[in-house]
C-alpha cells in the first residue's frame, strides 16, 4: 500500500479523505491517547484527549471503555471535529474482557487452538459490545525465558505451537467481518524477539542472528499476518542494536514488504519516546522521524509524531509519502471496522457481566489446560465421597487466580475459590480450611494449624503458586522457587505422612526442588480465570481427565536457565550411556536434562503413541517446494481404564544441514479423545515449510535441502518412535 495511491478497498474514500486533510490532521491519525481509566467525560486528564479529538488530532484511544465513555468520545470526533473522522479504541483485552479465560500461557498448555479460539469469540462479543474495536493480543513472543514475567502471555517456547494459536486467536477475533457487532481487530505483538531479553529482564536487548529472527521469533507473526491480523505492534527491545521502533528492516522490508501486511503498526507504550533513552534518538523530532521511517504506523501515548511532524516535514526528514501511507493504513481499519457508518454502539445492547454460556467456556477450557506433571500410585481423581478433606495453601480461598491482564471490568468478577469448589464438588464431605502461609513473606506461624488439618483429614489439597502481581509485563524473577515459605508449607504437610496433593497456580514455569519428591501429585493449573476453582475441583475430582501439555520447559534451577527442548548439539553432546565423561557441555552441579520435558502431561488413563508411518520414505527437494507432501500417520491408543485426551505429538530432525538444526522441531501435533481400548489414527502432512529453514548468512533464504530426516511421534518432547524420510 502507498498511501494515496493504495489499491485496496475502500481506495477512493480514503483517497479522497487524504486529499482533504492537512498536514496536522493526517499526523493526528497517527496520535494515539490513553484516557485514564479512572475518571469520567470532561473530567480530569481526559481533557486533552477530548480537544484533540475536537480539533481532528487523534486518531485512536486506549483504555477507555464501557458504551456511554465511547460513544461521548466518539460523538465528540465525529461530530465535532472538521472531517468527522471517527476514533479507533483499543484495550489490552489478552485473556478476556468480562469473563477471565485462563492466562495465554496456560491456553498454549491445552495444544488445542480451539481453546483460544473460544476466549477470542467471547472477548470480542463482550467488549465490541461495550465500545471497543481493538485489542493488543495475541501476544506470540516465542521465549526461553521463565524468569521473563510476560511468559504469562505467550504460547511459550516453541515458534509452531505459538503460530498455530496466534493464528486462531486472530481468525477468531475478527471473524470474516470487522464490521461485525461481535468482532475486534486484533494486534500481533511485540514485533519482535522480544521474548529474548537478555536475562529474562523485561525490555533488555536482544542480539540475535538472521536466522534465529527467522526460525524462531518470526514464525507466529508470518502466521498471524497469513491469518489477516489487522494491526501489529512493535516490541520494546532492541534486535541486534537497532530498537524494533526504529527498525526498518523488521518493520518494512519483512513486514510490510515481503509480507505484504497491509494493516498497520503501533508502537508500545512511549516505545516511539524511549528511542531517546535507548540511545538511538537525539530528541523527540529525531524518534518521531525514525520510528515512522522504519515503519512504525501509529505513535501510543507520547507524542513526538503530531509534536514535531511539521517542522520534520517541512524539513524533508520524513515525506509526505510516507505519512499518507501511515494514515491510509489507519483508515482502512477505521472503514474494514464500519465505523464510517456506524460510529456509536447501543448502549441498551452493551454485554454487562460474565453470561452462564460465557462462565460455562471459561470453566471448560480451564480444565482443558490444566498439565497433570506427576501421579504416583494414582492418588488422583479424589473420591467425592472422600469422608475429609483439608485444602490449605495461600492460594486456597483466593481469588486471586485471575493471572497477569484482566480488563479493567473483570476486577469486579473475581475468580471462583478452590475452597469453595471443593465443598460444591465433595457436598458430603468434611471440608476444613487454613491458609498456612501467605502467597509472599517468611512468617511460618500458621504452619501448625494447617498440618493438624492435614494429620486429621483423609486427603489434603495444597494449593500454592504465585500471585498474578509477580507475573506478566515488568515481573522478572531471578528466582523460580514457590515465592515465601510456601516450601515450607509443602514440606510440613508431607512430613504428617498423610495423602496430599499439590496444585499449583503460576504464570511461568517454576522450579519444584525436594518438595516434588514428596507430592504424590502434582497438578499444574496455571492462572485459570473466572472459574478457577470450579475447573480445578473439576480435574481433581475425575469429573475432566486431564489432558494438557507443557509448551515450555521446566528447568530443574534458575541456574539451568536457558533450557528448551528445541536446542542445537554441541559438538559434545553430554551422552545418557556415558554420565562419567568430563569434556562434555552440562552443569557438574546438576542433573541432566530439565525437571519437566515440553510437551509432557499425564492422564488419569494411560496411551500408547506409535511409530510414525509414512507414505513415502523419499521425496525430492524439487518437488516439497512444489507444494507436495509426505503423510505421517500415527496410531494412539488408549490402554487405561477411562476416557482421556492425548496429544500425539510429531517432531522433525534434519540430521545433517549446511546451518546446525534443533535436535527436534515441533511439526504437528493433535489433541484426542479416546475411550478405554480406543484407538485412532491422526495424519500429519510433511511439507517444505516442515522439514526447511531459513538460512541467515547471505540473502536470507528458505531452504529444504538434500538428506535425511528423522521423522518422531509420541507424547512429549522425548518422543523415541521414529522413521527415517530422505529428501534428494
Ligand atoms: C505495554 C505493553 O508492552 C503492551 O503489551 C500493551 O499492549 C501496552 N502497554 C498497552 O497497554
Amino acid at each position: 500500500m502507498t498511501g494515496a495511491t493504495t489499491t485496496a478497498p475502500y481506495a477512493s474514500e480514503i483517497e479522497d479523505l487524504l486529499g482533504r486533510m492537512t498536514a496536522e490532521e493526517k499526523l493526528g491519525q497517527l496520535q494515539q491517547l490513553s484516557w485514564t481509566g479512572d475518571t469520567g467525560p470532561g473530567e480530569g486528564q481526559t481533557h486533552e484527549v477530548e480537544t484533540a479529538a475536537r480539533l481532528g488530532l487523534l486518531g485512536s484511544v486506549l483504555n477507555v471503555a464501557g458504551p456511554r465513555h465511547t460513544n461521548y468520545l466518539q460523538r465528540i470526533a465525529v461530530e465535532e471535529s472538521r472531517l468527522g473522522i471517527p476514533l479507533l479504541f483499543g484495550l489490552d483485552i489478552i485473556h478476556g474482557y468480562w469473563t477471565t479465560f485462563p492466562i495465554p500461557l496456560a491456553q498454549a498448555a491445552s495444544f488445542d487452538p480451539g481453546v483460544s479460539a473460544r476466549d477470542a469469540e467471547v472477548s470480542a462479543r463482550e467488549a465490541r459490545s461495550n465500545g471497543l474495536h481493538w485489542t493488543f493480543a495475541p501476544m506470540m513472543d516465542v521465549t526461553h525465558e521463565p524468569r521473563w514475567g510476560r511468559i504469562a502471555e505467550s504460547g511459550g517456547e516453541d515458534p509452531y505451537l505459538n503460530a498455530v494459536f496466534a493464528a486462531a486467536k486472530v481468525r477468531a477475533y475478527q471473524g470474516d467481518d470487522l464490521a461485525a457487532p461481535d468482532r475486534l481487530a486484533a494486534c500481533a505483538k511485540h514485533f519482535a524477539a522480544y521474548g529474548g531479553a537478555e536475562g529474562g529482564r523485561d525490555y533488555n536487548t536482544v542480539d540475535v542472528s538472521e536466522a534465529r529472527l527467522r526460525n524462531l521469533y518470526l514464525p507466529p507473526f508470518k502466521a498471524a499476518v497469513d491469518a489477516g491480523v489487522a494491526t501489529v505492534m512493535a516490541a520494546f527491545n532492541t534486535i541486534s542494536g537497532v530498537p524494533a521502533h526504529a527498525n526498518p528492516h523488521t518493520l518494512t522490508d519483512i513486514l510490510k514488504e515481503e509480507w505484504g501486511f497491509d494493516g498497520f503498526v503501533v508502537s508500545d507504550w512511549t516505545g516511539v519516546h524511549e528511542l531517546i533513552a535507548h540511545g538511538f534518538a537525539a530528541d523527540g523530532a529525531d524518534a518521531g522521524r525514525l520510528s515512522l521511517n522504519a515503519g512504525v504506523d501509529m505513535e501510543m501515548v507520547s507524542t513526538h509524531l503530531a509534536d514535531h511532524g511539521p517542522r520534520l516535514l517541512t524539513e524533508g526528514r520524513i515525506s509526505e509519502k510516507r505519512l499518507d501511507d501511515a494514515v491510509a493504513r489507519i483508515l482502512l481499519l477505521k472503514f474494514r471496522l464500519g465505523l464510517f457508518d456506524r460510529p456509536y454502539v447501543d448502549e441498551g445492547a452493551a454485554v454487562t457481566g460474565p453470561t452462564g454460556e460465557a462462565r460455562a467456556a471459561a470453566r471448560e477450557t480451564a480444565a482443558r489446560c490444566m498439565v497433570l506433571l506427576k501421579n504416583d500410585g494414582g492418588v488422583l481423581p479424589l473420591d467425592p465421597a472422600t469422608g475429609s478433606l483439608a485444602v490449605v495453601g495461600p492460594f486456597a480461598d483466593s481469588t486471586d487466580l485471575l493471572g497477569t491482564w484482566i480488563a479493567p471490568g473483570a476486577a469486579g468478577f473475581p475468580a471462583v475459590t478452590v475452597l469453595d469448589a471443593v465443598r460444591e464438588a465433595a457436598p458430603t464431605a468434611r471440608v476444613t480450611h487454613a491458609r498456612g502461609v501467605a502467597a509472599e513473606g517468611h512468617d511460618t506461624g500458621g504452619i501448625p494449624e494447617a498440618v493438624a488439618l492435614a494429620r486429621d483429614a483423609d486427603l489434603t489439597v495444597v494449593v500454592v503458586g504465585e500471585p498474578a502481581a509477580i507475573t506478566g509485563e515488568a515481573a522478572t524473577r531471578a528466582d523460580l522457587a514457590l515465592p515465601g515459605a510456601q516450601r515450607d508449607l509443602v514440606a510440613a504437610v508431607a512430613a504428617t505422612g498423610r495423602p496430599f496433593v499439590v496444585v499449583l497456580v503460576n504464570g511461568r514455569p517454576l522450579t519444584t526442588d525436594e518438595w516434588l519428591d514428596s507430592a504424590p501429585a502434582v497438578l499444574e493449573a496455571w492462572h485459570p480465570g473466572i472459574e478457577a476453582g470450579h475447573a480445578i475441583a473439576d480435574v481433581l475430582f475425575g469429573a475432566v481427565n486431564p489432558g494438557g501439555k507443557l509448551p515450555v520447559t521446566f528447568p530443574r534451577t534458575a541456574g539451568q536457565i536457558p533450557v528448551y527442548y528445541n536446542h542445537e548439539n554441541t559438538g559434545r553432546p553430554y551422552r545418557p550411556e556415558h554420565p562419567d565423561e568430563k569434556y562434555v557441555s552440562r552443569y557438574l552441579d546438576l542433573d541432566e536434562g530439565p525437571r519437566f520435558v515440553f510437551g509432557h502431561g499425564l492422564s488419569y488413563t494411560t496411551f500408547d503413541v506409535g511409530a510414525p508411518s509414512l507414505s513415502t520414505d523419499r521425496i525430492e527437494a524439487g518437488a516439497l517446494r512444489a507444494g507436495a507432501t509426505v503423510e505421517a500417520a500415527v496410531t494412539v491408543h488408549n490402554t487405561g481404564d477411562r476416557t482421556g485426551d492425548e496429544v500425539v505429538q510429531l517432531y522433525v530432525h534434519d540430521v545433517v544441514a549446511s546451518q546446525v538444526q534443533p535436535v527436534r522441531r515441533l511439526r504437528g501435533f493433535r489433541r484426542v479423545t479416546l475411550a478405554p481400548g480406543e484407538s485412532t489414527t491422526v495424519r500429519f502432512p510433511l511439507g517444505a515449510e516442515d522439514l526447511g529453514f531459513w538460512e541467515g548468512t547471505g540473502e536470507p533464504r528458505f531452504t529444504v535441502e538434500p538428506g535425511d530426516f528423522h521423522i518422531y511421534a509420541g507424547n512429549s518432547a522425548l518422543a523415541e518412535e521414529k522413521r527415517t524420510l530422505t529428501v534428494t
